[in-house]
C-alpha cells in the first residue's frame, strides 16, 4: 500500500489568520490577474484586504477585477508595465488616489518561457531579466520610496523560484532573474529594515492551474504524460493555489513582522529532492524537442 503523502489543506475559504486581518490594508499585486499573483491576491481579499490588480493585459485586468469582486473585496486594476519605471509610479499613483498608498506589495509578475542557453536571443534574455528583475526592482523602488518618504511601515512579498539556489537547466534567463531577486529580497531586508519594512520571498513548487503558459503546460505533460504529477512529488501532491496564498498573507501579516530577508518555500520539499544518482540525463535540447545546435 502506498503511503498517503501530505494531507490535504483546508478547503477554499478558510483563512489561518483572523477575520479582517487586512482590514483597512491595500495590497499591490503585479500580475495578479491570472494564475498564482491571482491566487494571492484573492486570500488577501478574503482577509479584509483592498487589492490593486496590476498588469499591463487587459483581459488579465478584467479577470483579476472579478476575481476580487467574487470573494467580495474592494479592488482597483490598474495598468502597469513594470519593465517602464514612469508606467510603474503612474500605476501606484492610481493605487494611492482609490485607496491611499498601499501597505503590501507584493512582486508576482514575470516572464519565462524553456530553452536550451545557446539558443536565446540577446533580446530574449534581456526580456526576461527586464521584466522579472528589472521589473521587480522597479516596482520595490517606487513602492519604498513613497514608504521611505511617508514614514510609514510596510510589507513587500517578492515571487521567487527555486532554481535561485539550484540553477534551472532550460532556464537560464528566469533561474539568473530569480536568484537576482532573492539576492534584493536579503539586501532590502537590511536596508530597509530599520524604516519599518519588512522584505521577504516566496517560492511556489508545482500549482497546476488554468493560466499556466503552453510552454509550461507542454512542459508538463512531456514529463508526466498527463498523470497529474503527483507521484513525483514527495508530497505526493500538488500544491493548491490557495496554501500559497495563505503563505503570502502570512508572511506580509503583524504575525510575521520579526521575519524578514527570508524566502519560503512552499513546495512540499520538491526541490529538495535530489540525490547522487538521478534520472538517465537527457540535453535540454532533446527534453526541449531541438534538433542539434546550429548557429543560424
Ligand atoms: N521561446 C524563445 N524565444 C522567445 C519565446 C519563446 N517561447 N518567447 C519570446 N521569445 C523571444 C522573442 O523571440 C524575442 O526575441 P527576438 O527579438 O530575438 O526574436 C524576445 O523573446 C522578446 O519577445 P517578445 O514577444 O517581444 O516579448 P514580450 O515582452 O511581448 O513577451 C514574454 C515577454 C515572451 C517573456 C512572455 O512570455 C511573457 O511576458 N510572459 C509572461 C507570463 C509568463 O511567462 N508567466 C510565467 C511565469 S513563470
Amino acid at each position: 500500500m502506498s503511503p498517503p503523502g501530505l494531507p490535504a489543506p483546508p478547503p477554499i475559504g478558510a483563512t489561518a489568520l483572523p477575520a479582517g486581518t487586512y482590514g483597512g490594508d491595500t495590497v499591490f499585486v503585479t500580475g495578479g490577474g491570472t494564475g498564482l499573483g491571482k491566487a494571492v491576491a484573492i486570500e488577501f481579499a478574503r482577509l479584509g484586504a483592498s487589492v490593486v490588480v496590476a498588469s499591463r493585459n487587459p483581459e488579465h485586468l478584467d479577470a483579476g477585477r472579478s476575481a476580487i469582486e467574487e470573494v467580495g473585496g474592494e479592488v482597483e486594476a490598474v495598468a502597469c508595465d513594470i519593465r517602464d519605471a514612469d508606467s510603474v509610479a503612474s500605476a501606484l499613483d492610481a493605487a494611492e488616489a482609490r485607496f491611499g498608498l498601499p501597505r503590501v506589495l507584493v512582486n508576482n509578475a514575470a516572464a519565462n518561457f524553456p530553452s536550451p542557453a545557446e539558443d536565446l536571443s540577446p533580446n530574449a534574455w534581456r526580456t526576461v531579466v527586464d521584466i522579472t528583475l528589472n521589473g521587480t526592482f522597479l516596482v520595490t523602488r517606487e513602492f519604498g520610496r513613497r514608504h521611505l518618504a511617508a514614514g510609514t511601515p510596510a510589507s513587500i512579498v517578492c515571487v521567487g523560484a527555486s532554481y535561485a539556489w539550484t540553477g534551472g537547466p532550460g532556464f537560464a534567463h528566469s533561474a539568473a532573474a530569480k536568484a537576482g531577486v532573492k539576492n534584493l529580497v536579503e539586501t532590502l531586508a537590511v536596508e530597509w529594515g530599520p524604516h519599518g519594512i519588512q522584505v521577504n520571498g516566496l517560492v511556489p513548487g508545482l500549482f497546476p492551474h488554468e493560466d499556466m503558459t503552453g510552454d509550461i503546460r507542454e512542459g508538463l505533460e512531456q514529463a508526466g504524460e498527463g498523470d497529474g504529477h503527483a507521484h513525483r512529488q514527495p508530497a505526493l501532491r500538488t500544491g493548491e493555489r490557495r496554501e500559497l496564498g495563505w503563505a503570502a498573507t502570512f508572511l506580509a501579516s503583524p504575525y510575521a513582522r520579526f521575519v524578514s530577508g527570508h524566502t519560503l518555500v512552499v513546495d512540499g520539499a520538491n526541490w529538495q529532492r535530489r540525490s547522487l544518482v538521478n534520472p538517465s540525463v537527457e540535453t535540454i535540447r532533446d527534453q526541449l524537442g531541438r534538433g542539434a545546435f546550429s548557429p543560424e
